[in-house]
């Protein structure tokens, strides 16, 4: 069996292969019967040329969009095109699919989010697979060329890192752990265990949030990129941010062309420039303190107040990283007052050294801190029981940082998907547990 990108790409014209894959289309002329068929294993099709009067002729008249076949034939140079097609010696249907909802061309995103468990066959999502794919290995190699070592933190916990409440709860810990349990939304508390030993770290697994946001950027399940580093202050984690963000963009820009080529033809206003934008420019950085002084000069109406100690919501964000610089920009120093306990108290008594990276069209895209390293100002500012915690800054504390970020959220915006829905195979979200 020979994948499809493998005769597109090597192009060897004259030998004999045999392909599997799925019928997307078919089309008879007076002399021939064509096959348009995907694999899975590039972004293309391969076209199959049944000629007349052949038994793969004659077999072809039953096949509807979306059997899968098992094809032999001869590589041959396409008419008139730079690419090859594959001249058919025999056809063999290995599935039927009669009554195929996805027949047509050019469902919209919400008919494919109803067949979620077809949809991996359409291009679109063949397109985000794979682009996700290879972000995801993107970032082991960007971690990995810089001595981080990739930590597996626990999916089970009995602690609430982001003092948010948002939690799943397990419904026999309690029984089977002795203390009640909850599914992680967070592996930072272990990763900074793990970074006061290794240096640098990074965890990349699932995290869950009970949230009752039913938004187009908010997931019930997610897998988060969390790396925590050693001996690092605010500033390095703003400027590890920045060159994550650019590394992982650049690679796929690089090794997705088809890919995005599909997505930008289908899907307005995303475009492989503002990829490229985001791989390359500048990224700006701000206080708190002044994103709130832009956004009460703004001549746009917010929704959300803009007064200093508020939150800043998506639709500020959006602002910032849209309209005003219309390009990624690091928020730092928050308010004190609402954000979770690890963070590093500043000396000015009202903020804390966090950090949110904002980009155009999504807003927050990750966050993150110095943590607090000094025994006293941390014990007075924990509620949890968290004894272990509060020994790492008693046996050997030392400043150290990190950040989190919502994978999905990162390919939403490398796919130009408008909804986080659909940069995952299977979306857990509020009223929605796909297949
Ligand atoms: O801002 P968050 O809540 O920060 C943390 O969890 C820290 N413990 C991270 C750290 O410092 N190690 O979440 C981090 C990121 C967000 O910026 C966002 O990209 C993503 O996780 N995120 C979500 N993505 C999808 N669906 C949700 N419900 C998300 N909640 C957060
Ligand atoms: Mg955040």
């Amino acid at each position: 069996m020979c994948p499809i990108k493998k005769i597109l790409d090597l192009q060897q014209v004259g030998s004999t292969v045999e392909v599997c894959g799925w019928l997307r289309t078919k089309r008879t002329s007076k002399n021939c019967a064509f096959l348009i068929i995907n694999d899975g294993s590039c972004q293309d099709s391969l076209q199959v040329v049944c000629a007349k009067d052949s038994d793969c002729h004659q077999m072809t008249q039953g096949l509807v969009t979306g059997v899968s076949l098992r094809v032999t034939g001869t590589i041959e140079r396409s008419r008139g095109e730079q690419t090859v097609e594959l001249l058919a010696i025999a056809i063999e249907v290995v599935g039927k699919a009669d009554g195929y909802p996805l027949q047509k061309k050019g469902h919209t995103l919400e008919f494919l989010r109803e067949q979620a468990h077809l949809r991996p066959r359409s291009n679109t999502f063949g397109a985000v697979f794979r682009i996700k794919h290879t972000a995801a290995l993107a970032t082991h190699d960007f971690f990995a060329g810089r001595g981080f070592y990739w930590l597996q933190t626990p999916i089970i916990t009995a602690n609430d890192c982001e003092g948010a409440g948002e939690l799943f709860e397990v419904q026999r810990g309690a029984d089977f752990f002795g203390k009640r349990s909850y599914l992680t939304v967070s592996g930072q508390l272990q990763a900074e265990a793990a970074a006061l030993a290794l240096g640098k770290v990074y965890t990349f697994g699932p995290t869950f949030r009970a949230e009752n946001s039913n938004t187009t950027r908010h997931l019930a399940e997610f897998w988060m990129i969390e790396p925590e580093v050693a001996f690092a202050d605010l500033n390095d984690i703003c400027l590890l941010a920045e060159e994550f963000i650019k590394f992982v963009t650049a690679k796929v820009i690089s090794e997705c062309v088809a890919e995005l080529g599909f997505l930008e033809k289908f899907y307005r206003p995303f475009s492989i420039a503002t990829l490229e934008k985001l791989a390359t420019c500048e990224y700006r950085r701000i206080t708190y303190r002044e994103a709130i002084n832009l956004l009460q000069r703004a001549s746009v109406k917010f929704d959300f107040p803009t007064t200093w100690g508020v939150n800043l919501q998506t639709e500020h964000e959006k602002y910032l990283a849209g309209q005003l610089f219309d390009g990624p920009v690091i928020v730092t120093d928050y308010p004190k007052k609402g954000r979770p306990f690890y963070m590093r108290d500043n000396d000015d008594g009202e903020t804390v050294a966090a950090m949110d990276l904002l980009i155009p069209q999504i807003g927050e895209l990750l966050g993150g801190s110095q943590r607090e390293e000094r025994y006293d100002v941390l014990k007075e500012k924990i509620t949890d029981n968290l004894d272990w915690y509060l020994e790492l800054r008693k046996f050997g504390t030392a400043p150290h940082a990190g950040w989190g970020l919502g994978f999905e959220r990162f390919v939403q915006y490398l796919t130009g998907m408008e909804n986080i829905r659909d940069a995952v195979l299977s979306a857990r979200a509020r009223q929605l547990l796909a297949f």
